[in-house]
């Protein structure tokens, strides 16, 4: 990758980062006490974002990633496309988009950079690499 790649790629993650961060001050853990916060940036420019919203039934808890994906089909429709995700949480540990998250990202992004904290550090993976063979319909 070029040097001026380079910072716009670290540009893109440091503001869906905070994108992030922002909006997971909104969630609604009081089971897990885990806040998580997600921001994606789609390939129109847009950037939505999402928080963990629990349930007493836990079953039904919606991840941050899902509601900041859910959102912008909300918005825009279904014909989105995701180019990049990054996910925050209130602990600083790592956290990488659950399996369902994956597979609701790959449906909109199945080219998608995902930016988030692995066990070693800031780390950035293909969906692909985070989900192999992918479920799709078509
Ligand atoms: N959670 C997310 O929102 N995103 C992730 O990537 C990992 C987990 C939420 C689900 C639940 O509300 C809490 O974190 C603890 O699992």
């Amino acid at each position: 990758m070029t040097s001026n790649k380079k910072k716009a790629a670290s540009g893109v993650r440091e503001e869906l980062e905070q994108a992030a961060s922002k909006v997971m001050k909104n969630a609604h853990a009081p089971y897990s006490n885990f806040h998580v916060g997600a921001a994606i940036l789609l390939t129109n420019g847009k950037i939505f974002s999402g928080c963990n919203v629990e349930n007493a039934s836990y079953g039904m808890t919606n991840c941050a990633e899902r509601t900041a994906i859910f959102s912008a089909v909300a918005e825009l429709g279904p014909k989105i496309e995701i180019k990049a995700v990054a996910v925050t949480n209130d602990h600083g540990v790592a956290c990488s988009p659950c399996g369902a998250c994956r597979q609701v990202i790959f449906e909109f992004g199945p080219d998608a950079t995902i930016y988030f904290q692995a066990a070693t550090g800031p780390k950035q993976a293909h969906i692909t690499e985070l989900l192999p063979e992918g479920f799709r319909l078509k």
